[in-house]
């Protein structure tokens, strides 16, 4: 039987763990060509192998890499069909506004919003050609809800995400484009395992709020993503696809 996403090349930035490596095997599974841009040499080629996919060596933060990667994508099989624009940081010294410096703010800029950005731009030229394609760029329920466990840069870049994508959605929908933002909840990675090891509070503080009582598994991230990368999303654009276990629905949890 034909996968979902059968035959479809889709590029996965990040892809080499956490959620993006989750969405990789999942697009995978769905019969996807999937072409992997991360920086962790080490584990990319194996995953690669794995998926029978390929891995391009990417800084998501330089223009020239992002667009080998989608020329390889192009080159090697063909066409650009999904672009999730996934790779992101979290760094320990984002924190709150009073204490983090300019430094630590550009840094998350860059890695999470400026390559969304460069991706988007480097993705379309393909997709107009083809005249059909599917952006799935990752934000967090934290564009949407504040914090008082702040990390201001990283919750402004995620902003920055929601307002890019729905403004592309809309611009590129008559070109059979769709550009969709996906707002996961808290999600068990190491990004998130890497945040909260020092600080076991601070991830209770965050646990508290989410009505079903835990974090998201990598892989329930990925189960939405290949619903907004397959054709069954085909009337969903310029959306915040909100997947957060209840968390922005919530006034009171459950005990
Ligand atoms: N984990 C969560 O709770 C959570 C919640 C909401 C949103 N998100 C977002 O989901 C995305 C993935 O997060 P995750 O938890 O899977 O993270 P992760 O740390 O598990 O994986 C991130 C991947 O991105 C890669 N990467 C980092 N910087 C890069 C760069 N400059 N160029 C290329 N690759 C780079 C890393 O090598 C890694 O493979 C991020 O955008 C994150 O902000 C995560």
């Amino acid at each position: 039987m034909a996968g979902r996403l059968q035959d479809k090349v889709a590029v996965v930035t990040g892809g080499c763990s956490g959620i993006g490596l989750a969405t990789v095997r999942r697009f995978a599974e769905e019969g996807a060509i999937v072409v992997i841009g991360d920086l962790d040499a080490d584990r990319g080629p194996t995953i690669a192998q794995e998926i029978g996919g390929t891995f391009v060596r990417c800084d998501v933060t330089s223009a020239d890499d992002v667009d080998a990667l989608f020329r390889t994508a192009w080159e090697t099989h063909g066409s650009v069909d999904v672009a999730f624009n996934n790779a992101g940081i979290s760094p320990p010294d984002d924190d709150s506004i009073l204490t983090t410096g300019l430094d630590a703010w550009r840094r998350v800029q860059e890695v999470n919003l400026t390559s969304v950005y460069l991706c988007c731009k480097a993705a379309l030229p393909y997709m107009l050609e083809q005249h059909s394609g599917s952006i799935i760029n990752t934000a967090s329920f934290v564009a949407r809800m504040g914090a008082a466990t702040s990390q201001i840069s990283y919750t402004a870049s995620k902003g920055g995400v929601l307002a890019l994508s729905r403004e592309l959605g809309v611009q590129f929908a008559r070109e059979g484009i769709r550009v969709n933002a996906l707002c996961p909840g808290p999600v068990n990675t190491p990004l998130l395992q890497e945040l909260f090891a020092s600080d076991p509070e601070r991830a209770q503080r965050r646990l508290v709020h989410v009505p079903m009582g835990r974090f998201a598994e990598p892989a329930e991230i990925a189960n939405a993503v290949v619903f907004l990368a397959s054709d069954e999303s085909s009337f969903i654009t310029a959306a915040d696809f909100l997947v957060d276990g209840g968390i922005s629905g919530a006034y009171v949890t459950p005990l």
